[in-house]
């Protein structure tokens, strides 16, 4: 007997495929390999739609709908929380583990990620449709974090977009925690030892001119901060 025809669920979602996507339990290195290539295999799955949401949002600030755009930064937002979640399921396995799947993976490193290199060219797609969008509102950054509440579409808007590069900066710190905690502190991985090169990228600022407008702001304040501008913010 056959197995019994797909069901319309099978067939929508396409379960058959998906599931061959893993290694069949028989091939599994060690009994965390299937956890390892599954949390990567779901981060995948979910920067694609990281993609798909700011390409979207980009073309939608191009067209001045502003409230669309923000309802799909929204659901970055959500997707950006799930990847940093998801990755403390692997504070779950043993070092002596991630050696045997390192050793099945070859020389791959999570610096081919296709979704993640998408992550971070994003930020330079989406920017030139916002500054449009300011050009043609004629409100500059500087205005709309003088007086958020005048311009609170526009300063939900660029909140958005901080979020956005504060998730990814979180997410960059959280992984390397957990790179510490399988492989050390100082072990040198393939290109180099991991904390300096992944906190090189931790210092990288996507959107820079919505931190750098942070620094106008509180110099400003700090001229007239009663304790005296050249003590500078903490007085
Ligand atoms: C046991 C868990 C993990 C370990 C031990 C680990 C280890 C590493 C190491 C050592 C690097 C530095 C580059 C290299 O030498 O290859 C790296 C980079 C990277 N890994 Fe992982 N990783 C883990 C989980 C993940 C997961 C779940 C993802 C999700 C996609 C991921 C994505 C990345 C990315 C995107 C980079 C480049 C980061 C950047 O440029 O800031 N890694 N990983």
């Amino acid at each position: 007997m056959g197995r019994p025809p797909l069901t319309d669920y099978e067939k929508y979602i396409r379960t058959e495929e998906l599931l061959a996507l893993q290694k069949p339990a028989a091939d599994l290195t060690c009994h965390d390999e299937l956890q390892f290539q599954i949390v990567h295999q779901v981060a995948e799955l979910w920067m694609k739609l990281v993609d798909h949401e700011i390409t979207f949002a980009a073309a939608q600030l191009k067209e001045g709908h502003t409230a669309r755009a923000l309802r799909a930064l929204g659901r970055v937002r959500g997707v950006q929380i799930l990847l940093l979640d998801q990755l403390s399921l692997l504070d779950t396995m043993a070092p002596r583990d991630y050696m045997t799947i390192r050793n099945a993976l070859g020389r791959g490193s999570g610096q081919e990620s296709p979704g993640f290199k998408r992550m971070l060219q994003l930020p330079d797609e989406i920017w030139p449709s916002f500054e449009a969008l300011l050009q043609t509102r004629a409100v500059t950054l500087r205005q709309i974090y003088e007086q958020p509440d005048q311009h609170p579409e526009l300063f939900n808007l660029t909140e958005a977009l901080v979020d956005y590069d504060q998730n990814l900066q979180a997410w960059r710190m959280r992984h390397l925690l957990i790179v510490y905690r399988q492989i050390g502190v100082g072990t040198p991985s393939l290109k180099g030892k991991p904390s300096d090169l992944l906190a090189e990228g931790m210092k990288h600022r996507f959107f820079a001119q919505l931190w750098s407008v942070r620094d106008e702001l509180f110099a400003e304040w700090t001229k007239t901060h009663p304790y005296g501008a050249d003590k500078g913010y903490h007085g």
